[in-house]
């Protein structure tokens, strides 16, 4: 047994940077993990994963689109499917020994196993209960499936299991158009595969930008993803490793059914908390499951806290470090804080889509007056030379201050490119600010500038 200033349940983005950061502050830390390797449903089995695949189909899809056009000559490259799970592999297994690293750096101490606490001031992992000032619970989240729909991660996959496939599927259906639907989605259909995208909504991505999301669509349909809006799942039936989806059109009622080699059931997470023994030491959950916490992660219970996935706010593992490192600050004396309105979100597919602070349908609710800056990626010089000119910057800024209140992007590096928008949005900055600055020529970055001057007297290439 051994004492801790603080224990931390779960390595994932937030349990491993809440780890680090504590360590830096000077606090005795260790984190309690189960699974064979530090880095959570995050590096393991979700974005970086996920990202090495995005990567890796969209340059095929560069190969067999653009390469000729530019020049570049001579025999496509085919997909040997399991040389790109191994570089799918090798990506996580550098990033998970990455966090192993700086864990010794920072001297934070990993408890292998699943921990539960028994009381508060003790964590327990396999036969041993250590003693913890403060217990932070980075649980997590796990897959949430729908009524009638079992998830074997052989045909009926979650996000797990389509990433590690035995083959490229002929037809893939994908139950959610959410984040993971549409990224993996487009994975598969740059790989070869027919992909039919079936949700609930009659938009795709729920919350984001009304106008973005439309384009998005468009672009997606462009590429070959169909799309089923409007329509419940009601069932999934497999037999000899293929797959029906039965579905409803919520119109009419009338009842369909696809059939498909895998069904991915993207239909969002819920908080993760099995075995921790929350209910028992009288922690306060949610009806959604989540743990209630105040505004500096403290739960009901004195001395134990929570962060990330399995708390309130948007599953994001950016959301969840950074709530890492407030409590861990909070902790040492000092003053943590998260700015929950600058939370940038992307979705990682070609072209990406990102978007940071209000949307235009939440600013007519609120009946905020506000202007709205545009500018196509086709006025963008450096967008048209690689074959990037679709999508778009917009900006949305206080009608009479010109406060930035929020910015969507779709078009080429736009994950990147919003963060200079977060940055001018942490300092209150006004779209004349951003239109003010220099930016580098020829660069994507131009196009956030150019929305910022359609805030004000016009943009130069439109
Ligand atoms: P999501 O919440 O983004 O999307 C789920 C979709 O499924 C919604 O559009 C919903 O309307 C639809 N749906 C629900 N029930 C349905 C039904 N019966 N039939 C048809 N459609 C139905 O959830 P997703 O994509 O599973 O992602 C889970 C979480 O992981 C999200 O919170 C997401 O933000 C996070 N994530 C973030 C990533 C990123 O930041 N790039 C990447 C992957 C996941």
């Amino acid at each position: 047994m051994s004492a801790y200033d603080v224990i931390i349940i779960g390595s994932g983005p937030g349990g491993y940077v809440c780890a680090i950061r504590c360590a830096q502050l000077g606090l005795k830390t260790a984190v309690v993990e189960g699974r064979d390797t530090l880095g959570g449903t995050c590096l393991n089995v979700g974005c970086i994963p996920s990202k090495a695949l995005l990567h890796a189909s969209h340059m095929l899809h560069e190969a067999e689109h653009n390469f000729a056009a530019m020049g570049l000559k001579g025999k496509t490259p085919s997909v040997d499917w399991k040389q790109m799970l191994s570089y799918k592999t090798e990506t996580i297994g550098q990033n998970t020994k990455g966090i192993e690293f700086l864990f010794k750096k920072n001297k934070v101490d990993w408890l292998k196993g699943w921990g539960s606490i028994p009381e508060a001031g003790k964590v327990k992992v396999g036969d041993e209960t250590h003693d913890a000032k403060h217990i932070i619970i980075a649980s997590g989240s796990e897959v949430s499936t729908l009524p009638g729909v079992e998830i074997d991660e052989k045909t009926v996959v979650s996000s797990t299991g389509a990433l590690e496939l035995s083959k490229v599927p002929n037809k893939l259906v994908v139950i959610g158009a959410g984040v993971i639907g549409l990224e993996l989605g487009s994975v598969y259909k740059r790989l070869g595969a027919e992909v039919k995208v079936i949700e609930f909504l009659d938009a795709i991505t729920p919350g984001m930008d009304a106008e973005i999301a439309k384009t998005f669509q468009r672009t997606l349909k462009k590429q070959g993803l169909e799309f089923q809006l409007g329509a419940a799942v009601q069932s999934v039936d497999t037999k000899g490793g293929k797959a029906k989806v039965t579905y409803k059109l919520r119109k009419d009622d009338s009842e369909h059914v696809e059939d498909a080699d895998i069904v991915l059931v993207a239909t969002g997470r819920r908080p993760f908390t099995d075995g921790l023994g929350l209910e028992a030491l009288g922690v306060g959950i949610s009806e959604r499951g989540q743990i209630k916490t105040d505004g500096h992660y403290a739960t009901s219970v004195k001395g134990i806290y929570a962060i990330g996935d399995c708390i309130d706010g948007p599953m994001l593992a950016h959301k969840a470090e950074d709530e890492g490192m407030a409590i861990a600050e909070i902790l040492a004396g000092q003053k943590g804080h998260v700015s929950y309105g600058v939370i940038p979100g992307v979705i990682y597919t070609h072209p990406e889509v990102a978007n940071v602070g209000a949307t235009e349908e939440q600013l007519k609710e609120a009946g905020t007056a506000y202007k709205v800056g545009k500018f196509s990626f086709m006025g963008n010089g450096r967008a048209k030379a690689n074959f990037a000119g679709d999508g778009f910057v917009k900006i949305l800024a206080d009608k009479s201050t010109d406060r930035i209140l929020g910015a969507h992007i779709i078009g080429p590096m736009a994950g990147d490119l919003i963060h200079e928008i977060c940055v001018a949005m942490e300092f209150g900055a006004a779209a004349e600010d951003l239109a003010r600055t220099c930016h580098a020529h020829p660069t994507y970055s131009e196009a956030v500038r150019e929305a910022a001057l359609a805030c004000g007297d016009g943009p130069i290439h439109s």
